[in-house]
């Protein structure tokens, strides 16, 4: 039998969002012709006239370049699906309110695309899945007739910096058959030279694992900054003795709001997974959950809060970033909104006609705290006013 002509080398299902985005972009700028699928109208406009939706660095360089060579492209057209060899699904995982993995998301996309997809293609998912979906997808797919191969490829990049990280990170890779693996790690082979190979649950537990295990990471700092803060002790003099010319203290973190879009669900996620026996994690979301908490009590005891206007810089969950997807800084906000006389809020990379702007907050905030420390703030001379600092960015200690 003669073999199939696709239209595309590649198209990713969730194409325009923060992980399918900067993937299509460095794979058509490695040549491959890559259509992006997506259901969000307003960001299929953005790609096609070469705008990234979303803070990434150097990505809209890259973008303008594939569009004109015309490598990449944006559609909600579906039918894009049965036209390409490969297909790559990165659609959002989160979490329910109850904090219960949201597996129906993943096989709902499935069932939407499954009259698309036949045997001669690769079907790559690369959310970050709860352990056993890529196994349930492929026997899903069995059961219908349809003997797609099927691998699971987790995305690893930080938010910010994909295009550098696609290409040096090396990549896991784990088919469901070893004709899957070989054809997944060949596809990647494109982005990057190493590619480590493991069984599709294995490579679900390495990505909870590795969120989970930063998660932690910044609650053991979380916890101990405010165990030293209640007490009246700095955390950074301690930091910096426990940490100078120290070799095994590399990793550890500075103390600071930690949330954003994968790290909490994923540590709920490996929670559920583990029956909910995960006490270490749920430790870690009570500490980390609870910083806002903390930082506002302190603040209570220290300042006169009703008669004070306070000002949260950086509504970001990250320094840097655009993205307010499960900040802390809102959390924040809102419990200071319950005690304080006004609250302001700056960010100056997310449009939100309720922030006001340096001027303002120059001018009315007796308070600032600094949630999120974008580079912009290092300018700022906060002279007069009194500065709540958990980063210690501001290099003056970080005791409330
Ligand atoms: N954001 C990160 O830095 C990061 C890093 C590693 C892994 N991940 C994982 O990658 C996955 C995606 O995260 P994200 O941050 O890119 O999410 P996102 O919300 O930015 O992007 C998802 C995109 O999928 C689209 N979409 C949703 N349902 C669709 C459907 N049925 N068909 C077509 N398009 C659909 C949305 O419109 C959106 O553009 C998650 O599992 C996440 O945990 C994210």
């Amino acid at each position: 039998m003669p073999k199939k002509s696709f239209d595309f080398d590649i198209c990713i299902v969730g194409g325009c969002g923060h992980v399918g985005l900067p993937l299509g972009i460095a794979f058509a700028d490695q040549g491959q012709k890559v259509e992006l699928f997506d259901i969000n109208k307003v960001v299929i406009g953005k790609v096609n006239n070469a705008v990234v939706p979303f803070k990434e660095n150097s990505a809209e360089k890259i973008l303008k370049k594939v569009i004109r060579a015309k490598t990449l492209h944006a559609s909600n057209d579906i039918t894009a699906i049965e036209r390409s060899k490969v297909i790559i699904m990165v659609i959002g995982t989160p979490v329910d309110e109850h904090l219960n993995p949201k597996i129906s998301d993943i096989i709902h996309a499935i069932k939407e695309i499954e009259d698309y997809l036949s045997d001669d293609q690769l079907l790559v998912l690369r959310s970050t899945l709860f352990p056993g979906v890529t196994d349930k997808v492929k026997k899903y797919l069995e059961k219908k007739g349809i003997n797609i191969s099927v691998a699971f490829c987790p995305e690893r990049i930080v938010e910010g910096h994909a295009l550098t990280e696609l290409y040096e990170l090396p990549q896991i890779v784990a088919g469901c058959s070893d004709h899957a693996t070989k054809q997944a790690s060949d596809l990647f082979k494109i982005l990057t030279k190493k590619i480590i190979v493991t069984h599709p649950a294995e490579a679900e537990l390495a990505k909870l694992f590795t969120n989970t295990w930063r998660y932690i990471n910044f609650a053991i700092s979380n916890q101990f900054y405010m165990i030293a803060n209640a007490s009246g002790y700095d955390f950074y003099n301690i930091y910096n003795a426990m940490t100078e010319d120290y070799p095994r203290l590399k990793t550890f973190a500075k103390a600071g709001l930690a949330a954003g879009p994968c790290l909490f669900k994923d540590t709920m996620q490996l929670s559920s997974f583990s029956g909910n026996n995960f006490f270490l994690g749920h430790a870690a979301m009570l500490v980390n959950e609870g910083l806002p908490d903390f930082i506002v009590d302190a603040m209570k005891k220290k300042y006169d809060l009703p008669k004070s206007t306070v000002a949260v810089l950086g509504m970001a969950f990250k320094a840097d970033n655009d993205d307010s997807r499960e900040s802390l800084s809102y959390k924040l906000k809102k419990k200071l909104e319950v005690e304080a006389s006004l609250v302001l809020c700056h960010d100056p990379y997310i449009q939100d006609s309720r922030f006001v702007s340096l001027d303002v907050i120059r001018k009315k905030a007796d308070i600032i705290v600094l949630a999120a420390p974008h580079s912009i703030y290092a300018e700022e001379d906060w002279q007069s006013k009194e500065v709540v600092d958990m980063w210690n960015y501001y290099g003056n200690g970080g005791l409330i």
